[in-house]
């Protein structure tokens, strides 16, 4: 190892992962490893496969971008190298084995049935160290990644992590205590109501409990259009615009598969503004960007469009972001400080873009906390840091640095 490479901060880029968002994660990853400055750090890319496999992966997500056409995937194959980690090693507990070792399981890979080892089997297990690790940078969205079970896994081997810890990381993941933690806290969230599906018949597909979703709907006071979502979920999968009672039952049957609590909300008419937060020093207040606007471009017919996962993903041309959003600056510091109080408010750490509504007469609602936004970077988060005057690369090195040891 040279000199150079010594004094380098070794961090995992942690990404991919069994959620949903598997492929945004990978897009997120290639473009953190694309900016992370080099000369500070040693990024060693781990992927986790949509089956939870925690590999070195035979490509180079440098080469992945949004737009690319097929969305990126990370499988076990012939020449991946499975990763283990020796629990009690913490920090010095990852290795990689060489290709193919996945293939027979334990057999393979040359570690002997419990009581069965022999000398043989230990030297014939090719494990490779990866070396100390000074930090994990979990670029991970969604279930497994972003609510605290990876978090939770790294705290309990005593790996410095960048992001939420556990506590954050769960509640943000739920949108329905996400609401309870922020109301708490005299911060506006949407009205609505949540179910819990598992109750509901699953056969008639809900049909059978629509008499009970609509007095309820009708109890807490909603008025169509209605936003139904599973309340863990993200890039807008399984959420549903609703203008009419008879299609309510269909989409909280169409957001099942994604969460069986879900919420049912009073649909917005707002301007969606996204607020960065930067948070490397929990001594200091909470740092903001100037708030985003994400401005849908083509809308088919009007009031029908939100921002879905097409026009987050795969139609550059539905929408695009306006930093800052085009507001008075009194609005624009109001939407700072709500962030920062949500941030505060569910005890993040380290990063967190906080989404709202802005009304007509300056309410400002929060319908959501991400703790690991999107990170390409043309993502709002960083091109928000990027025109606060951050650019990507020192957003990515003071994440990494507050935590690394
Ligand atoms: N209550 C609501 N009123 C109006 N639009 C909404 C509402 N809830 C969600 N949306 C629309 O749906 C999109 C996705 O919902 P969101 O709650 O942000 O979930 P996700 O975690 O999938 O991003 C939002 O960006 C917005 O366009
Ligand atoms: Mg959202």
């Amino acid at each position: 190892m040279s000199e150079n490479q010594k004094n380098k901060k070794r961090v995992i880029i942690l990404f991919g992962g069994r959620a949903a968002e598997h492929s945004i994660s990978c897009i997120s990853a290639g473009s953190v490893l694309r900016a992370i400055d080099r000369d500070r750090f040693e990024p060693i890319p781990v992927a986790i496969t949509k089956e939870g496999q925690w590999v070195l992966p035979d490509v180079d997500p440098r080469n992945w971008n949004l737009g690319d056409g097929a969305m990126p995937e990370v499988n076990m194959t012939d020449e991946s190298r499975p990763i283990m980690i020796d629990m009690a090693k913490g920090a010095d507990g990852f290795f990689a084995l060489l290709p193919g070792d996945n293939k027979a399981g334990s057999a393979a890979i040359g570690i002997g049935v419990l009581g069965d080892m022999t000398a043989g089997d230990v030297e014939d297990t090719d494990c490779e160290w990866l070396g100390h690790i000074d930090a994990v940078f979990p670029v991970l969205h969604g279930e497994y990644g972003e609510d605290g079970a990876v978090q939770g896994l790294l705290e309990t081997i005593g790996v410095p992590y960048v992001g939420c810890g556990i506590l954050a990381s769960a509640v943000c993941m739920d949108k329905h205590f996400t609401k309870i933690l922020l109301r708490a806290a005299g911060i506006p969230v949407t009205l609505g109501v949540t179910f819990d599906a598992r109750l509901f018949d699953q056969a008639s597909h809900f049909k059978e409990n629509a008499d009970e979703i609509f007095s309820a709907v009708a109890a807490v006071g909603l008025r169509y259009p209605l936003f139904v979502k599973p309340a863990w979920g993200g890039s807008s999968i399984g959420v549903t615009k609703v203008e009419r009672q008879e299609d309510l039952v269909a989409a909280l049957y169409a957001a099942y598969p994604y969460s069986w609590r879900i919420l049912v909300e009073q649909g917005i008419d707002g301007r969606e503004i996204e607020c960065a937060v930067l948070s490397t020093n929990p001594l200091a207040e909470p740092r903001t960007a100037w708030p985003g606007e994400i401005v849908l471009d083509h809308k088919q017919s009007e009031g029908d469009e939100f921002y879905d996962f097409d026009a987050k993903y795969t139609d550059s041309s539905a929408s695009h972001v306006e930093v800052p959003a085009k507001l008075p600056p009194k609005m624009l510091q109001k939407i700072r400080d709500v962030a920062v109080r949500a941030f505060s408010a569910v005890d993040g750490v380290g990063l967190m873009r906080v989404d709202t509504f802005v009304q007509e007469d300056g309410t400002v609602l929060v319908n959501e906390l991400n703790t690991m936004p999107g990170f390409t970077s043309i993502s709002m988060y960083p091109k928000a840091w990027a025109a606060s005057g951050i650019d990507y690369q020192t957003v990515i090195t003071e994440l990494i640095d507050s935590v690394a040891r």
